[in-house]
């Protein structure tokens, strides 16, 4: 495997709108794998093809295996997601308000509004179709990684959109894509579903 090079937000291949996957060979389980890895080594909780400069309607998703995530999401928490033409096909009319961080957009928070529930629908690496049902920072997740796929940043849509300080590291608890699961962030209760 391979780590990838993760672009950032001024390159125009994160403002197209991505292609269909319709070859599930050796190739993409290796991209697959190398997505995964290039998110878990970031670290991030998800990430998106055209953020390695593909534009390919393919995401992968990861919550971390920690007790705080296995509590709120039990069998979710830890499971990699890679889904290839991820399509939200119910979403919950109920919005909650959360954090988030993009590995395109180092340094960066924002305040979003997602829906706190929602159905994706996909395919496997095989090509195998499946669906998912997520609640809140799992939701999040998809929302933010399928937005990629449509060329949106999460900035286009945040209410406000900060800097991160050096002193916010340790009680910040961004919960986006480049989320930092720090120790001192167990506020769960609060910061989860948002
Ligand atoms: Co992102």
């Amino acid at each position: 495997m391979a780590k990838l090079d993760i672009i950032k937000a001024e390159h125009p291949v994160l403002r197209k709108k991505a292609v269909r996957i319709t070859v599930f060979d050796r190739k993409l389980h290796a991209l697959i794998d190398d997505m995964v890895e290039t998110m878990i080594e970031a670290p991030g909780v998800g990430l998106a093809a055209p953020q390695i400069g593909l534009s390919q309607r393919l995401i992968v998703v990861r919550l971390p295996d920690d007790e705080e995530s296995r509590q709120e999401y039990g069998d979710q928490a830890g499971v990699v997601y890679a889904v290839a033409n991820p399509k939200i096909i119910k979403a919950s009319r109920k919005m909650v308000e959360g954090v988030e961080a993009c590995l395109s957009i180092p340094g960066y928070y924002g305040d979003v509004d997602r829906h706190e529930e929602i159905v994706v629908t996909g395919q496997d690496r095989d090509g195998k179709e499946f669906r998912i049902k997520a609640r809140g920072w799992l939701a999040r997740v998809f929302q933010h990684e399928i937005d990629h796929l449509d060329g949106r940043l999460y900035t286009d849509i945040a209410k406000e959109v900060w800097r991160a300080r050096d002193e916010d590291a340790g009680d910040e608890s961004p919960r986006g894509e480049g989320s930092r699961q720090s120790a001192g962030s167990p506020e769960g209760g609060e910061a989860v579903p948002e």
